[in-house]
């Protein structure tokens, strides 16, 4: 079972992603992290993000054992990583452990950006999660001032217009609902009525219960 969780930035879908594969014990990748470490790997060695030539070494040999690192979730690394996330050479360096980790039984969570559409479009359920520019930007910089990071919302909140338009605008794997995606706006829902309306798409999809009404088809 391949579960593809996708979506733009701050909106809840890594810590959806990360119950839900503890719920139906399957594996979990935050495919973000590989973007975030080929960033955190040029920058600790003094090179420069758009340097394809080192992005696309540092993504070849990119030692998963170190996408646990908190220093990957700091105030920066999200945009740096998304600087490094256009260049389709890198992309196609990390497309392989993606679907690897995939194949893997008993099978997996992967969340991201182009999970649904390129690195497994054939997952057994594919949802999109969003909400609101402001409503990201709020959770977001209520998490980074809990972690100690003075920012203001309107400042998190120009950063997460700006990412996703990178996201969204670049001519490789543009961060997109894939056609046969379910949308989960959480905009208005808490982490645990976005996991229930999750599991309960998740259980429809899979034969196992009922749907959900905070869900809708993307298409
Ligand atoms: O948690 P948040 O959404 O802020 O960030 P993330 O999911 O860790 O992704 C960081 C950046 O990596 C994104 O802004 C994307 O540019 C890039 N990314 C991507 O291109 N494809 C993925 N499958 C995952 C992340």
């Amino acid at each position: 079972m391949i579960i593809a969780i996708d979506g733009p930035a701050a909106s809840g879908k890594g810590t959806l992603a990360k119950r839900i594969a503890a719920h139906f014990g399957l594996n979990h990748l935050d495919t973000g992290a590989l973007y975030r470490a080929v960033a955190r790997d040029l920058l600790s060695r003094g090179l420069k993000l758009d340097d394809v030539w080192a992005a696309v070494t540092a993504a070849r040999v990119l030692d998963s054992r170190t996408l646990d690192d908190p220093a990957l979730r700091g105030r920066t690394a999200g945009e740096a990583a998304s600087i490094v996330a256009k260049i389709p050479e890198v992309r196609s360096a990390l497309l392989k452990f993606q679907r690897d980790f995939a194949a893997r039984p008993p099978g997996a969570v992967l969340d991201g950006r182009d999970i649904g559409t390129v690195i497994c479009p054939q997952a057994d359920v594919k949802i999109f999660v969003t909400a609101g520019p402001e409503e990201r930007a709020r959770r977001r910089s209520t998490e980074l001032n809990a972690a100690g990071i003075a920012i203001s919302f309107e400042e998190v909140l120009e950063q997460v217009i700006m990412r996703d338009k990178r996201d969204s605008e670049r001519e490789i794997a543009p961060s997109k609902p894939a056609a046969d995606a379910d949308l989960l706006d959480t905009t208005h829902l808490g982490i645990d009525a976005s996991f229930k309306a999750a599991v309960d798409l998740i259980a429809a999809k899979t034969g196992l219960a009922g749907r959900s009404s905070h869900v809708r088809r993307a298409h």
